[in-house]
């Protein structure tokens, strides 16, 4: 019978790839220790109608949903925001404000399967709820740089494409476009950079803009993606605009405070990004390689109102969603994950007239004090039990000698070089 291989889009995780992917979730929960956020979980299995209510079209059409052996609407979680945003209004009196939680959920999506979008993936949510400010949106801003760098990234390998809702709104406002046709431009701006320029200006031009208003927005997105913020303030005089203008820049001025350098080789701003998800009310970013060769690494926002709608209590909130794999490409693509999972610290061999009931006390001894340790299971010459450890890659080799019970050698297993060592010694300095 042919083997029955993985569904499309899902991953077998051999040793190898597991490595990986420890590597990157221990990165991940570093970052959000240091910066004070607790882990949580929810269901991976929840009823339809917490997605179909408020995540927007480009999300319900892509539902792992099905109806279960009750006869409910139920779907495999397909992002972690509906889940979280209950489960924080469901307590939201008792919680300690503001609320920094974060998890590290498998998501399920039913996408076409393709380089950087899988049917499964992880995804790193890190959210702050009770606090509308531009410090919250720092904080979110500034923990995403510090992941990057944990992973050794720099800011010539990624950029934060920031942008806010409301800034964009006054935007439009103020070069004169009427609060009926922004979302057509939203859906325009969204699509700006994958497909050709004339597709944008005919949709514009359908949406209602006239000639010059495509030609000056088109010029005012070039002008803040080369320029940045400064851009903008010819053009928002009115107190809103100039409200939405200060909060950018304090919001970039309070990251630069927290990372510790410029904020402007990470941070861009850049009007197109305004994000899927029909839930977003503020600011808006993704991350993205340098290159452009890849999809978003990282996407997030503020999304003041979803916990009302899911929850009735009105508590503003901000986070990002972070995936495994696009990471996992570049990391790759880097040199910067490893590429072996970890391989034993000593291996224990028996040498002449050792057997390996004595080997397997010294094996026990070595791992209460904590040791990585592995040893031939059955007898063997000790040439044959130094090539396994070299091809499990230990780093030493501790041979156990018949002829002086109390000594050993220790073998470095890539210089090649032995030491003589007391036993009870050696293993008292292994704690
Ligand atoms: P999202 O933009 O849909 O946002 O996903 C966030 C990230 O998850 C993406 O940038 C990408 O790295 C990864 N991702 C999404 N779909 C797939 C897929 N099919 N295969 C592989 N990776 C994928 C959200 O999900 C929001 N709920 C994030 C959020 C949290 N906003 C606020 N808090």
């Amino acid at each position: 019978m042919a083997s029955i291989r993985p569904l499309n889009g899902f991953r077998d995780f051999y040793p190898p790839a597991f490595a990986e992917r420890a590597h990157i979730f221990a990165t991940w929960r570093r970052v959000a220790a240091r910066y004070g956020f607790v882990e949580y979980d929810g269901p991976p299995l929840e009823p339809l109608e917490l997605y179909t209510k408020k995540s927007g079209a480009e999300i319900v059409d892509q539902l792992y949903n099905f109806v279960d052996k009750g006869g409910r609407d139920v779907s495999l979680r397909p992002e972690m925001t509906p889940t979280v945003a209950r489960m924080v209004a469901a307590q939201a009196n008792a919680l300690r404000k503001p609320v920094r939680w974060f998890s590290i959920p498998q998501l399920f999506r039913y996408e076409r399967a393709q380089r950087g979008r899988l049917r499964e993936h992880f995804q790193l949510n890190a959210d702050i709820f009770g606090d509308g400010g531009e410090s919250a949106d720092a904080e979110l801003l500034a923990m995403v740089i510090d992941i990057l760098r944990e992973f050794g990234l720099t800011s010539d390998d990624v950029r934060v494409r920031l942008s806010d809702r409301r800034l964009l709104n006054a935007v439009l406002h103020a070069m004169g476009h009427p609060a009926e046709r922004i979302p057509a431009i939203y859906a325009v701006l969204d699509k700006l950079d994958r497909q050709p320029r004339e597709l944008s200006v005919e949709k514009l031009a359908t949406a209602g803009c006239t000639t010059a208003q495509v030609d000056a927005l088109l010029a005012l997105i070039e002008q803040t993606n080369a320029t940045g913020v400064a851009a903008l303030a010819p053009l928002l005089q009115d107190a809103e605009g100039a409200t939405r203008l200060a909060a950018m820049q304090e919001t970039l001025a309070m990251t630069q405070a927290l990372i510790g350098t410029a904020v402007a080789p990470w941070v861009r701003l850049d009007l197109t990004i305004v994000r899927g998800l029909a839930y977003y009310t503020g600011i808006v970013f993704e991350v993205f390689d340098a290159k452009g060769e890849l999809r978003a690494v990282c996407g997030g926002g503020r999304y003041d109102e979803l916990l009302n709608a899911l929850g009735g209590v009105d508590m503003p909130a901000a986070g990002f969603g972070w995936g495994d794999v696009v990471l996992g490409e570049l990391l790759r693509d880097r040199g910067l994950l490893p590429s072996a999972p970890p391989s034993p610290e000593v291996w224990v061999a028996a040498g002449d007239d050792v057997d390996v009931a004595t080997v397997r006390a010294t094996v026990g001894a070595l791992r209460r004090a904590g040791r990585r340790v592995e040893y031939a299971l059955r007898p063997q010459q000790l040439g044959k039990q130094l090539k396994a450890a070299v091809s499990a890659g230990a780093a030493h080799a501790l041979i156990l000698r018949g002829d002086a019970p109390e000594g050993g050698t220790v073998r470095d297993l890539t210089s090649g070089a032995e030491t003589s060592v007391v036993l009870a010694t050696w293993l008292a300095n292994q704690r």
